[in-house]
């Protein structure tokens, strides 16, 4: 099956993780990194009662920041579910909000014409079937308490709970646009510990089938340790198009605003405005989306940092969005500090850093026929200069043959990343 168009069209997303751990307020793993036990982590069960919960405000957020689709944790490796699952008790209905929160978050995106997206766990701290391994908050008891503890646990009860839930989501919310199975540990960094779980735990060939049958349009990842639609780097910048196999595959960098991606109030490692534009531009660069993460707090809405940067990023977007919607890799080399995109005829020249007067594009003389800035549609102008010519006093001197040279005013523009657009020559 082919992958929907909308999906490299569209480049941005919102990645909400949101769940009890808000309440601690210290990273969504926190019940794992501090050993909490069931009945310590209960507290947070007992109080959660996001009171300010208005998903439309966040959809909102998204819209204006430029984000096309929207993606929910329905359940993290804590195992809570944020919604009225009839499989468990664990779900945010039981607690004192007593609401179903993604009957209302699919609401409020699709009411902002954004794609529904979920998160959903494949781990689960909470179940009594999940068999505890190295990775589970139990992990450091002793090893008699840890047999004791998996003592009568069936991973084939905890996978039929998980393929029920799947189909609960997946048939109650009408249509779900992707799915982000999170994670598999039989391979790669965790696989070394004891129990790690993979395809044959999750039963992931039934799982993607299962997933397609119920949601045929539907984007799903690679997480299940079996291929998916797309691969998910995490927390960093591939440094050109992703490849499987030697194939190019379709990929979305998941980002964080702090490191971490549940609240994490006392968190003040924020990424500015400019550097998470520079992000999204440079994944489109290399064929990538990026899906951008925000920790909503424990009543319910978008934490200040978070507000502020997505109104930033969104201030860039309104003018620049042309150089990423439907844009992708240019075949054309970008200058230093620069990355190309580009869609159709026009190219577009992102300046990471401001050069002094001039930019030397290699390769594009004779190939543009216009060139503005992108934010407000200023006339750049442009020259070759001869290969022979000489440097002299105020004249600049050749370069390379094939070089097309920009002149630039010397303040740079008060925008994030300045933009110029250059309009390409039919076969250019
Ligand atoms: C991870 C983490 C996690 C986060 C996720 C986002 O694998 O376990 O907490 O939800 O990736 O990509």
């Amino acid at each position: 099956m082919s992958l929907p168009p909308w999906f490299t069209h569209d480049r941005f997303g919102m990645f909400i993780h949101w769940g009890l751990y808000a309440l601690p307020a210290r990273h969504e793993w926190v019940k794992n990194r501090e050993r909490i036990t069931d009945e310590d982590y209960d507290r947070y069960f007992r109080h959660f009662e996001p009171d300010l919960y208005d998903p439309r405000a966040w959809a909102r957020a998204a819209k204006q920041a430029g984000m096309k689709y929207v993606v929910l944790t329905t359940k993290h490796h804590d195992g809570f579910c944020l919604w009225d699952s009839k499989l468990t008790d664990y779900t945010s209905v039981k607690t004192p909000i007593a609401k179903d929160l993604v009957a209302e978050f699919v609401e409020a995106v699709r009411a902002e014409g954004l794609r529904v997206g979920f998160y959903h766990s494949l781990i689960d701290w909470h179940h009594p079937d999940f068999v505890i391994d190295g990775l589970h908050p139990r992990r450091d008891d002793p090893p008699e308490e840890i047999e004791r503890l998996n003592e009568g646990r069936d991973i084939a009860r905890y996978r039929a709970y998980l393929h029920g839930q799947v189909e609960e989501l997946l048939t109650h919310y009408g249509r779900i646009d992707y799915l982000f199975y999170d994670f598999s540990y039989k391979r790669g960094r965790h696989s070394e510990v004891f129990n790690a779980k993979g395809a044959e735990e999750w039963g992931s060939e039934e799982l993607l089938a299962l997933t397609r049958r119920l949601q045929p349009e539907i984007i799903v990842n690679d997480r299940l340790e079996i291929p998916g639609d797309l691969v998910t780097p995490e927390q960093y910048q591939p440094d050109k198009p992703m490849e499987v196999d030697g194939e190019p595959v379709v990929w979305e960098a998941c980002q964080t605003l702090n490191g971490s991606w549940g609240y994490d109030r006392d968190n003040l490692n924020v990424k500015s405005v400019e550097l998470l534009v520079r992000m999204l531009i440079d994944g489109v660069s290399k064929n990538g989306n990026m899906l951008l993460n925000v920790g909503p707090t424990g009543r319910g809405e978008l934490d200040p940092v978070a507000v502020t940067t997505l109104e930033g990023i969104g201030d860039w977007m309104s003018r620049h969005a042309r150089s990423i919607y439907g844009a992708g890799p240019s075949a054309h080399r970008a200058p230093v500090d620069a990355r190309y995109t580009q869609r159709e005829n026009r190219l577009y020249l992102h300046l990471f850093s401001w050069p002094f007067t001039h930019v030397h594009l290699p390769g594009l003389a004779g190939k543009v026929e216009y060139a503005q800035f992108l934010h407000d549609a200023s006339e750049i102008h442009y020259r070759e200069i001869e290969p022979s010519a000489m440097a002299q006093n105020t004249t600049l001197g050749g370069q390379p043959p094939g070089t097309l040279t920009l002149s630039l005013p010397v303040v740079r523009p008060d925008v994030a990343v300045p933009v110029v657009e250059l309009f390409l020559r039919e076969g250019a």
